[in-house]
């Protein structure tokens, strides 16, 4: 596996390989690797000819400085893990290869980014998502890029950028990987720790019981919430918001029937964590949204076994 810095390194490597028909896939990343990034690192493996993840922590995305201050960086473990998942070319650019003195543009799209975490975290934060994905579809040009559910809104956004500025590319969103006890492996979680980790399973538990009721009959989206909120007071989680919408434009749901995309997100501790479940009327537990939890030992990936997830 070869690091690249540069725009300029990152086109010359990929040049040979493009004139060759090569399909090139890409993981957008900001590192803290966990099974999750794995995951999207080894389905991009096995699907593509050639691999670029990119490491960037992506500042213009984060509306509190405290929270991109404590957000993970560890190169060199991320380096190893990727060279593991027998990555091509890892892209760390330093942020002024990003955003270069007199960088002035930004991709802002409308709507979708408006409710949840946009209307949680401010515009600014879907704005700081859709430029940086933006430029890395441009300095990679791969023909598919891997996306994970667990942020079901930013891929939301993602499908609705691609198809708008006709990017040439697949848009693969993969399934959430799950701590033993359905916690969704996230960077965050090392933050986690012995109360407050048992705690924030209480996430994964409200958006169960929210398919226990659909499963039992129920299609009214405000009783079926009731259980979820219910769940997450026993585990003593006051949340930002937790809500039955579409899928696919972020809409609130009348009625529990097909699928149905329950959104969660608390602050545990000082800690704050997203998570989400697509509900399916007939309890059928669906590919596209989720994998039950595994042992992530069992996986093979060091991630979750130093409790970065
Ligand atoms: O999901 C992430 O890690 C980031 O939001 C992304 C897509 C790499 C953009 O910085």
């Amino acid at each position: 596996m070869k690091t690249l810095r540069t725009v300029a390194d990152v086109r010359a490597a990929l040049t040979g390989p493009r004139q060759a028909g090569a399909l090139i896939g890409l993981v957008p990343t900001m590192g803290g690797f966990h099974d999750g990034h794995l995951a999207l690192i080894r389905r991009a493996r096995a699907e593509c000819d050639v691999v670029v993840v990119s490491l960037f922590v992506n500042p213009t995305q984060f509306n509190d400085a405290r929270d991109l201050e404590a957000y993970p960086r560890d190169e060199a473990r991320d380096t190893r893990l990727a060279d593991g998942c027998g990555v091509d070319f890892l892209f760390a650019p330093p942020p002024e290869e990003v955003y270069p003195v007199g960088f002035a543009t930004t991709v802002s799209v409308a709507g979708i980014t408006e409710t949840l975490e946009g209307a949680m975290r401010g515009r600014s934060h879907f704005d700081g998502v859709a430029t940086v994905v933006a430029k890395l579809l441009n300095i990679v040009g791969p023909g598919v890029a891997y996306f994970g559910q667990k942020d079901a809104q930013q891929a939301v956004v993602i499908r609705r950028l691609v198809a708008d500025l006709n990017f040439p590319v697949r848009v693969e969103v993969c399934p959430t990987v799950r701590e033993p006890d359905g916690l969704a492996m996230s960077s965050r979680n090392l933050h986690l720790h012995g109360e407050e980790r048992r705690r924030a399973a209480g996430l994964h538990r409200a958006l169960r019981a929210i398919q226990d009721e659909a499963t039992a009959g129920q299609r009214e989206p405000a009783a079926a919430r009731e259980r979820g909120l219910a769940a997450l007071s026993d585990a003593g989680i006051d949340p930002e918001y937790l809500e039955l919408v579409s899928p696919s434009t972020l809409a609130p749901v009348e009625v529990i029937d097909g699928h149905t995309l329950a959104v969660v997100a608390a602050r545990v501790g000082g800690t704050r964590l997203i998570d989400n479940l697509l509900i399916t009327s007939n309890g059928a537990a669906s590919a596209a949204s989720q994998h039950e939890p595994t042992n992530a030992r069992a996986t093979g990936g060091a991630g979750a076994q130093d409790g970065r997830t």
